[in-house]
Order: structure tokens, then sequence, then C-alpha cells
């Protein structure tokens, strides 16, 4: 009866966003006490000494007393490094584990220690199993220490381990998936796919996409360390300190606990633009983007009605402003159930559809999976036909409570639910929808009986071996993702999926981008949005962008502004809000406001050839759009420790206002010089500089020598060439290719120097004029 009762009162959207508040503080404290009963009275297990080395194809196998270690240098240099583990199966690599170095070695190393040698790092084990990561200079990069594996007396196994490594004492840690609280990260942080539960902050943690992946950047080198466990863990990571030389540094330590899985890893090494290039291989290019999801989209929980939308999208229009793609929330479906439309509220959706697509607006469908426990439903009947939904370990379907009321949840661990899921998008894409968001994937229940998601025993197929959610949860999203894109290439084949998720794991690249969630209206909320998309560019997850003007409330016009002005500079720039929010669309902030974001716009769109070449070097490369600024040089410790401003590819530095009443800031150089776009003088790096930020702009400054393509006045691609520095060069690339096939683009490079009669000299590197019309500034 109670659960009835409170299923009845979840119907109502704003009570169920209360009770996923609660539910979510009441969960924390359950969880931190669980965690402390779980400690009392365990023993750890040791890997003792080292028995024997065993050489094999790309490093060997390490025996020792309890345990057993394999070193596997592959092909690309990512080295693996397993504890009584197999490289597979993997959720996280592209085409499974990739083919092993031969040419590496396994060679005795000093105190009976054992080292793999190989072109890009050194791997020395002691022989009681601590690691040490060494460049191939020999200088230390990452100290572990032994693991540790936790028993309960009777030799019971709780499964969990503990690993502890340290880094040097100047290195900064980075990445963790989607962090708010960064980019540059110190503290405690949950490994486990949460929707915090109500609008987050810089504050709040864990959020809709954790992962394992260690970015750290210290003086000695940069290096990942991805640990392949997709359980439920903690990291703690904790910066070290330097003292005066006198020899008391402190090292920095990251400290690992993962509550089940194996203990298994890569670690790669190298320049940032060499471990993304070197990820991508290992977890899978990111997904292009159609070149329409480059421009700018608006999306709304609350439009209740086609009317409405045909009203804002109208606005668009009257106020000469871009609009790439409307996005629909659950508001259009039918009492809220997935791949249906409301026939009252949304009659003829596809009509509507087509007189955006007319005006050049794409239409983008919400997509959750949490599917309404209705019979009659028609997804609900296909997918109990099909028997796609988890169930618990006694076969009961398991359900938990989401925005349509009782719902199943789709094992998209399974290639048959994959395959039944994927074709659902005919309806979407008959009714004309051309992209997918996905929501609620962590994935959530907001059942006020359960921990937010679904219940830890729930059974999943996990692609054939089968196992519990504990395993499952954290790519349930990333499942889901592929089950989504799958679909599109089979149902639309010639074209490329736009699809986005609010959960996933690493890889989830391979399928599409992400977005912040639900973002808290305020400037920590600004801040926090930056924070995301550096951080998940580190770890392979190059398009993501917020909720522009935040999630919740109104914002100021100066704070909507700002936020539109970062927004504007992000690969996914998207206005977003919940229902019972402030209203998000330019002119509803007053004249001022509504000039200076269509300047933001405008500049988009003239930029826009200048993102579609980020996104086919970020597919190519696995290098970001958004790139921190120390991506060239991380050596620099002031860049290093720079976090409100970041490299919009190579060409450009773009400095946002984080900070309420800020009109003019400091922007950390990096080497070289570099010109402030809006009036073309030119700054000398490194080094910081005091620059104007008047409401009106934010300083965006363009690298001497760079090539930026962007749309001319005509329409089409123009190279806009900033003069090197006196003595100087540069260059940049332009790529063009189908707006959503799958030829694939076109790069061209170019080169940029002073001639001997003192003019700037453009050239294709390749030898030959450019073929495009050349602007030259900073002269
Ligand atoms: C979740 C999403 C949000 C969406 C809402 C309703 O809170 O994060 O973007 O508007 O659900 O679907």
């Amino acid at each position: 009866m109670r659960v009835r009762a409170a299923v009845a009162a979840i119907r109502l959207v704003g009570a169920a966003q209360a009770v996923r508040a609660l539910g979510a503080g009441l969960r924390a404290r359950a969880a931190r006490r669980a965690e402390l009963r779980s400690r009392a009275g365990e023993r750890a297990r040791t890997p003792g000494v080292l028995l024997e080395a065993r050489p094999c194809p790309g490093g060997g196998v390490l025996r020792f007393e309890r345990a057993e270690l394999e070193i596997r240098v592959t092909v690309r240099g990512a080295v693996f490094l397993g504890w009584d583990a197999a490289p597979e199966p993997s959720h996280a690599l592209a085409d499974g584990c990739p083919a092993a170095d031969v040419r590496t070695q396994l060679e005795p190393d000093k105190d009976g220690g054992w080292q793999v040698v190989s072109e890009r790092l050194t791997v020395a084990v002691s022989r009681h199993g601590a690691v040490e990561i060494r460049t191939p200079g020999g200088q230390w990069l990452r100290r572990e220490q032994p693991p540790r594996w936790w028993e309960r007396p009777g030799g019971a196994g709780g499964g969990h381990w503990t690993a502890c490594a340290r880094v040097a004492p100047d290195a900064r840690f980075f990445g963790l998936g989607g962090r708010a609280g960064g980019p540059r990260l110190r503290g405690s942080f949950r490994l486990w796919n949460s929707d915090p539960g109500g609008c987050f902050g810089p504050g709040d943690d864990p959020l809709s996409i954790t992962m394992p992946v260690q970015f750290v950047v210290a003086d000695a080198g940069c290096h990942l360390v991805f640990v392949d466990n997709t359980h439920d863990g903690r990291v703690r990571l904790t910066e070290g300190t330097e003292g005066d030389g006198s020899g008391h540094d402190r090292p920095g330590r990251c400290e690992l606990r993962m509550t089940g899985g194996p203990l298994r890893y890569w670690v790669l090494a190298g320049t940032p633009a060499r471990l993304l290039q070197g990820w991508s291989a290992l977890t899978g290019a990111p997904a292009l983007p159609p070149y329409w999801a480059l421009g700018h989209q608006h999306a709304r929980w609350g439009f209740d009605t086609a009317a409405e939308v045909r009203r804002v999208a109208a606005g668009y229009q009257e106020h000469g402003l871009p609009l790439a793609a409307v996005h629909l929330d659950i508001d259009h479906f039918d009492r809220h159930r997935v791949f249906t439309a409301d026939p009252v509220r949304f009659p003829g959706i596809g009509a509507l559809i087509g007189e955006l697509r007319a005006q050049g607006t794409r239409v983008v469908s919400i997509v959750d999976p949490g599917v309404a426990e209705a019979p009659g439903d028609a997804v609900y009947d296909s997918g109990r036909a099909a028997d796609a939904f988890v169930r618990d370990p006694r076969g009961r379907r398991v359900r938990g409570v989401v925005w349509p009321g009782r719902a199943v949840f789709p094992d998209f661990t399974a290639a048959p639910v994959r395959a039944w899921w994927g074709g659902l998008y005919a309806e979407r894409l008959e009714k004309g929808f051309e992209g997918f968001w996905h929501d609620m994937n962590e994935p959530v229940s907001f059942d006020p009986f359960s921990a937010g998601t679904l219940p830890l025993d729930t059974r999943h197929a996990l692609e054939g071996r089968g196992g519990d959610h504990r395993e499952a949860h954290n790519v349930y999203a990333l499942a889901m993702a592929r089950a989504g894109y799958e679909g599109l290439r089979r149902l639309r084949p010639e074209r490329r999926p736009f699809l986005f998720s609010r959960s996933g794991w690493v890889g989830m690249q391979r399928y599409g981008g992400t977005w912040s969630g639900d973002v808290a209206t305020g400037w920590p909320g600004l801040r926090a949005s930056l924070s995301l998309v550096v951080g998940l560019g580190l770890c392979g997850v190059p398009y993501s962008g917020p909720d522009i003007g935040g999630f919740d409330g109104s914002p100021s016009p100066e704070l909507y502004l700002r936020w539109f002005q970062l927004g504007a500079y992000l690969p996914l720039f998207r206005t977003h809000a919940a229902r019972g929010a402030g209203r998000r669309e330019p002119w509803e902030f007053g004249p001022q406001v509504l000039a200076d974001a269509r300047a933001c716009l405008l500049e988009r769109e003239r930029l826009r050839p200048y993102f579609t070449t980020l996104a086919v070097e970020a597919a190519r490369t696995g290098a970001p759009y958004v790139r921190p600024l120390w991506w060239h040089e991380p050596a620099l410790r002031r860049l290093r420790d720079c976090e409100d401003a970041f490299l919009l590819g190579d060409a450009l530095l773009v400095a946002p206002v984080l900070h309420e009443g800020g009109r003019r800031r400091t922007v950390v150089l990096p080497p070289g010089r570099w010109y402030d776009t809006r009036d073309e003088r030119a700054y000398e790096g490194p080094g910081p500089v005091e620059l104007a930020a008047p409401l009106g702009s934010v300083p965006v400054l363009a690298r001497a020598g760079s090539v930026l393509p962007v749309a001319g006045p005509e329409g089409g691609v123009e190279l806009e060439v900033w003069a090197p520095a006196p003595g100087g060069s540069g260059g940049g690339s332009v790529a063009v290719g189908t707006p959503d096939g799958w030829r694939p683009a076109r790069t061209e490079r170019y080169t940029v120097r002073w001639s001997t009669r003192g003019r700037v000299r453009v050239e294709r590197a390749e030898g030959g004029r450019p073929s495009y019309p050349v602007r030259l500034r900073g002269v």
C-alpha cells in the first residue's frame, strides 16, 4: 500500500524531484556507514615474494607467492598490467586487447626485481610487487606499492582491493570522467555513476559519468592510468608539496579502493596529444557528429505544446538568431512514455518537425531507458516479448520509478536486447527526429525504497558471461548508447548518428557525446560547467557542453550572458532548463543581452568551419576541441594550475568570465605571441596579462601564426591567418567533409611564414596556393 501511495505521488513530477533530492541525501549517509562496517575485521593479502619471471609476447608474467602479474606492452604503446586477471573481456576497449609489441624485453632489474622496457616507458617490478613506471630517460612517473586484496576472517573474499601510488611532488591530477570540482582534482571521488538528486555545483560528487581514468601531469612528463574495472570504488588524490630544495618534498598520492572486480589497468605515457591519440586507439575514436550539431541548440523541459515549440523557434527567427536544433524533452511524450508522442498536445508531430526543418532547425528527441510497465504500451509489450527487461536473482522483473511512473529497464548488456532497442528508433526517424538525447541512464529510479538506481543484485547478461548490477551499473549507459548508435546505423546507414548521453563510461565517445546534466544556476555552476568539459575531454570524450543558464531557477542577465559566452566556444552549445525554471531564450533578458548573445551566436556561426575541423581532428586523433592551457607545455606549472581558461584547438585561447561583476581578468598566456581577437593587439607569453572583459565580450586570443578556417562574408570558407611573430612561423588545417554522411573528410594543411620580402606567406603544406581566400590579421 505504502509503495503504491508513493508511486502515485511520484507521478506528479514536482514530488518526484523532492523525493529524488531526499533519497540522495539518505543514500549518501547509508553508503558511508556501510563502507565503515565492511572494513571491520578484514585482513589483507599481498603478492608476497617474487618466485619466477616468464617472458611472453610484449612483456612477461611475474609469479609471486600469492598473486601473478602480467605485463604486456601493446603495439601503439599502451601498457597493460593485470594482477590475476586477463585483459579481456573489457567494456572499454574498442577492438579487444591490441596486439603485443613483440620488440619489448623482459630483463632482470636491481635487487631481484624485473623490468619491461618499451619505447615509451619502462615498467619495473620489485621482488615484493611494487611497480615503478619510468620515462625512457629513466625518470620515475609513478610508484605503486604492492596491491592489497582484502579478505574477511575465515577466508571469505570480500572481493575488494586497494592500491596506492605516489607521483612527483609537482604532479597535478585531472580526469576521472566528469567532475564538477575540477578540472584540477584534489580530494576523494567516487566511481559510481549517479544522478545527484537535484542540481549540482562544484562540491557535488559523483555525477553521471565517472571513469577510473587518471590523467597525471608533472615536470617529468604526463601519464594516463586507466583501471579497467566497472565496479564501485573511491579514489583519493592528494597533491604533493615541494620543499625548499633541502629534500623535504612530499610526493603526491593516489589511493584507490575498489569494491570488487579485477585489478587490471593500462598505462600510457607521453605528451598530452600522444596520450589522447593512444587512448582513442585503445578505447575508440570519437564519433563525428553531423555538422549541424556544432551549431546552437535550444532545449527546454516544459515545452508543453507544439504551439510553444513553434513560438520559441519563431522567436529565434524574428530576432535574427541562428538555431540549428530544438530538443523535445519528456513533455512531448504521451504520459512520459518513451518512443511516443502526446496526440493532444503534440498532434501530428511529424508536421511540426517538418516545418522546423524547412526553417533549417533540426529536432532532437530525449530517450529515457525506463519503460512504463503498462501492458498495451507498444514498447513495453515488445520488450516483454523479447524478454528485454532486467530481473532479480529469483527471476522476477525488477521495477523502479521514473518519469512515466512504475518502470522496467532493458538489459543493454545483452546483444539481442540492444538489437530490439535499436529498432525502436525507427518510430523516431519516421517522425523526423534527427538526434537523440539519452537521459536518466545512470540508471535512475526514484523509488524511495531503492538506492536511487537498480538493486545491486539485479541480474545482467554482461555479454553472455552473466553478472549483477555491481558490475553492470557503470556501463549501463555505455551499453544503451551502443544500442542507440548501432540501431541508428542500421536504420539510416547513410547518415552519421547524433547521440549524446547523460551517463556513460570509458569508450562512450565511440557512440557520441554528453552534456553536463542538471548543473545549478549560479556562478559556481558556471565554473563547474567548464570543469566538466575539460575533464571529459582528457578522458577521451570531446563533445560536451552545459545547460547554458543553468538547469534551475532564473539566472541574472549577467550570469546568463556569461554562460552564453562560454557555451559559444564549447562543442555542444545548448540552452536548457527545468520545468518551472525561468526562461532561457536570449530575448528574455533585455535588449542588451539579446544584442550580446546575438554577437556570440554569429561568432559561433563564423567559427563553424573551425569547429568542423576540430571535430574531424578529434575523430582522427582523439584530441579534444577544448584543451587545458598546458596542452603543449605540460611542464609549465603556471599553466598547469590555471583552471579558468582553455585552448579551443591550437589556434584560440578562450578566457571566459566566471565571476559576478568581472569586467577585467588575468589571462595566463602559454609561450609565444597571442593576439586579442577584438583589437588585434599582440601580447607575449608565457605569463599573465590583464585584459578587458566588459559585459559584451570575453577575451579570445589567437596564437600568432595560426590558420583559422572561418565562414567568410559570402558564406564560403575563408582562412583567417594571424601573423607569426617576427622570425616565427605557424600553420593550421582545414577539414571539409560531408555534413552528415560517411565519406571521409578532406584535410588541407597550411604553413605560414615570413618571406624574405617581409610578407606573410600562406601555402598548402603539399605545395601550391591556398584553396580558400586568405585574410591576414595582426599585422
Ligand atoms: C533530467 C535531465 C534534464 C531533463 C529532465 C526531464 O533531469 O538531466 O535535462 O530536462 O530530466 O527529462
